[in-house]
């Protein structure tokens, strides 16, 4: 057990393991096949108290930490990565931006939302602006007592089962003046013109739908805003320092993704045999385990130090964007070199190797890229802003002048 948990937590992780093993394992390879959304997993959470595990006692909660969260995303993951990510989106991202910046009225609708099993879906990227978020063209135009909101949005994950919708856009005051960007509630079935357009074909993580949605003259009223501590013109900066939550959780997801395969490779390597003895008597073999255990080491070593960072608020960007690149990275090197252990059974749709490598390449992407992270760590690092845009330097020149 971790050096860093403390006794409950190593508790909770012990138990989180049991589940997974005793009861989200079994389904993870038909999740895969189907496709299909994995709704008894929510069940499965809410008996075991894995849902909404972050939202603050006052809402219904148990106000537990992001490293509470992690080790249970942590050995869901190593089972099913789709049992991981929910646990992830019930805990972090939308919903934990939500209860930091949101009304009473919010807070509770949130929190009923996601401990009756509810797994929010968060709208950020669209079709022209992924990497470049800031660049987003959904708007929402105040219009008398509504916001009117029109845009798409792209790989939203969730998207057709997800409830409750936590939008980026744009938003422009009655003269179409530019006022900042902010987050807007809206519960799919419920509030009209929220349309799901289509579903992504994905390579993996099939469980849960990655949609396109639109919006369609949507009209919310003002008390759909979460509206950031910093108001509007701050709200994209306060919007992604919440998000930063998620980061950590997508991280966490590929590191219990890597560990299931490396437990699965190590218990093979001593099962096979080969010239006569176990194929871990080999040097090449013992070597490669252990390369893998120091990357799985450093990469919870870098996710546990980025949630602990949360403490009294969200993880740190840097951290968190850090912990996400390393682990993600690593992962995927981690998830073939088990396969490779494997032989030929490791590409045998019979065994979950497959499947996790299919799953864990996701992870350099979704939730930034790991190129657009190493950004983050070095605009956090040199403590500057570094505009990615051809006009961007001049602009800020521009600004400083001024
Ligand atoms: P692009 O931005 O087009 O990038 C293409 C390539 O260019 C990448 O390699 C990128 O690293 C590189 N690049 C771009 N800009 C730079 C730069 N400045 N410096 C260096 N390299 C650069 N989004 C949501 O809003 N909500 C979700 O729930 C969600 N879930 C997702 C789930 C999955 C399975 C996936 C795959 C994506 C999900 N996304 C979601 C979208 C995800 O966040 C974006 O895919 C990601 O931000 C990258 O955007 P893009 O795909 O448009 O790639
Ligand atoms: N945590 C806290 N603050 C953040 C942040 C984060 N992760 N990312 C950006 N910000 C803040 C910046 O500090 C800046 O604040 P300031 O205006 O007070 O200086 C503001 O948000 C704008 O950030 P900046 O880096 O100047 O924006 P940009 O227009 O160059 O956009 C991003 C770059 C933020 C879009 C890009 O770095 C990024 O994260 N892209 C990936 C988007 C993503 O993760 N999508 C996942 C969808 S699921």
């Amino acid at each position: 057990m971790s050096a860093f948990l403390a006794p409950e937590q190593a508790a909770l992780k012990a138990k989180a393991r049991e589940v997974a093993q005793d009861t989200v394992r079994a389904r993870a390879a038909e999740v895969d096949r189907t496709e299909e959304y994995p709704w008894d997993h929510l069940e499965t959470f809410k008996d075991a108290g894995f849902l909404g595990m972050t939202i603050p006692e006052a809402y219904g909660g148990q106000s537990k930490t992001w490293l509470d969260a992690v080790v249970v995303i942590e050995e869901m993951a190593k089972c099913c990565s789709i049992a991981g990510r929910i646990a992830v989106e019930t805990n972090m991202g939308a919903v934990s931006a939500i209860m930091a910046y949101g009304s009473e009225e919010q807070k509770k609708m949130a929190a009923d939302m996601v401990l009756a099993g509810d797994k929010p879906a968060i709208c950020i990227t669209e079709p022209e602006a992924g990497s470049d978020a800031s660049g987003m063209t959904t708007r929402a135009d105040k219009r008398g007592n509504q916001y009117v909101l029109n845009g798409k949005k792209h790989w939203i994950t969730g998207g057709g089962v997800s409830r409750l919708h936590l939008i980026f856009a744009k938003v422009f005051d009655e003269q179409g003046n530019f006022e900042g960007v902010g987050g807007f509630l809206a519960i799919r079935d419920e509030t009209e013109g929220l349309e799901i357009v289509k579903r992504e074909p994905t390579m993996g993580l099939r469980g849960i739908p990655e949609a396109e949605i639109e919006f369609n003259d949507m009209q919310l009223p003002p008390s759909a805003l979460v509206m950031p501590p910093r108001g509007l013109k701050k709200g994209f900066a306060d919007l992604m320092t919440a998000y930063n939550s998620q980061r950590v959780g997508a991280g966490t997801v590929a590191l219990g993704i890597m560990e299931g395969a490396y437990e699965l490779a190590k218990d093979w390597t001593e099962e096979r045999e080969q010239f006569g003895r176990p194929i871990n008597e080999f040097q090449g073999v013992q070597w490669n385990l252990a390369d893998m255990s120091i990357r799985i080491a450093a990469a919870q070593a870098l996710i546990y130090k980025a949630a602990e960072s949360g403490r009294d608020g969200f993880p740190d960007m840097v951290m968190a964007a850090q912990a996400k690149i390393y682990t993600s990275e690593n992962a995927i090197q981690v998830v073939n070199e088990a396969l490779q252990l494997f032989g030929a059974r490791g590409y045998s749709r019979n065994l979950p190797l497959e499947r996790m490598a299919r799953d864990v390449r996701m992870f350099t992407i979704g939730g930034g890229t790991a190129e657009v992270l190493r950004n983050v760590v070095a605009s956090g690092l040199l403590q500057k802003k570094l505009p990615q845009t051809r006009d961007g330097y001049s602009k800020l020149a521009a600004r400083a002048a001024e």
